[in-house]
């Protein structure tokens, strides 16, 4: 992990997603504060997410848990702090904690992951005092969730885009339309996918364990796709995903 974040920091990336429920919160604190420390950069230049998942909102102890994430991220406040999912029974309790935490100043931003709009109608149909400030969702060219942004935009709710590359599963590799953008462009696939999300106003997450694909993923910056482009990608919506919910998050 040392040799993949000395990279991506030294590329221009400068945020970092984590959660609980990944059990490598404890790593990335350690990781993030040695290549900081070796870039000449600090806490203040990153952005960190994390997340607190079902077991932690079963157990009840919300304000616990985050001061258990600020130790293992070696950290004493986190940028955004999403609950991983709407845990049905628990979420709205778990959100009402949340926000109190949130006007403590131990998270800069409090969100969500994984709702769409039943859950948006629950959660905002209890008495919430923090309009979430985030959404993180499953988001890419083959599930384009058009109407969970059109809501996100309406409330102002920034969105951050899980799988932004659907895994590059060979749906999206192979994809004719994804292949003639590219070509056009000079760009690759991967690239053209993660400057529509750019044009999207969506902040792509994605994962790599290939240092060398940091650059190629940073470069988005010196082409733009049309609107046709946009409408093309987004024409691949086929309300697929990636990740299922039930195996995550009993009783979705
Ligand atoms: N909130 C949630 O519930 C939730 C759920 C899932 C994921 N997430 C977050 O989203 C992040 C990314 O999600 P993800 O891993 O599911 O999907 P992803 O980022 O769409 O896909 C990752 C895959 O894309 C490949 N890849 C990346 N850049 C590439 C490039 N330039 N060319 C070719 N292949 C490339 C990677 O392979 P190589 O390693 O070989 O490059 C990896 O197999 C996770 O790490 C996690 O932080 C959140």
């Amino acid at each position: 992990m040392t040799e993949l974040v000395t990279e991506g920091l030294k590329v221009g990336f400068r945020a970092f997603d984590t959660a609980r429920d990944y059990s490598n919160e404890h790593i990335v604190g350690r990781v993030l504060e040695e290549c900081l420390k070796k870039a000449g950069l600090s806490r203040k230049d990153v952005f960190i997410t994390t997340k607190i998942g079902n077991s932690q909102q079963e157990k009840g102890d919300i304000e616990g848990e985050i001061e258990k994430s600020l130790e293992n991220l070696h950290t004493d406040y986190v940028d955004l702090w999403l609950m991983h999912w709407p845990y049905p029974g628990y979420f709205e309790k778990t959100w009402e904690k949340m926000e109190k935490v949130y006007a403590q100043g131990k998270v800069r931003a409090i969100g969500v992951a994984n709702y769409n709009m039943r859950y948006f109608r629950k959660l905002f149909s209890a008495d919430i005092e923090v309009v979430p400030h985030c959404l993180q969702l499953e988001h890419h060219p083959m599930r384009t969730a058009d109407d969970i942004l059109a809501f996100c935009k309406e409330k102002q709710i920034s969105i951050q885009a899980y799988s932004p590359l659907c895994r590059m599963i060979p749906a999206i590799r192979d994809n004719i339309i994804l292949k003639q953008i590219s070509v056009s462009k000079g760009k690759s696939i991967p690239q053209v996918i993660l400057r529509w999300h750019y044009q999207h106003l969506s902040v792509p997450v994605f994962k790599t364990l290939k240092p060398h694909r940091l650059g190629e993923n940073f470069n988005i910056w010196d082409f733009e796709l049309t609107e046709q482009e946009m409408r093309q990608i987004s024409s691949l919506d086929a309300d697929y995903k990636y990740h299922l919910e039930s195996v995550s998050c009993p009783g979705y």
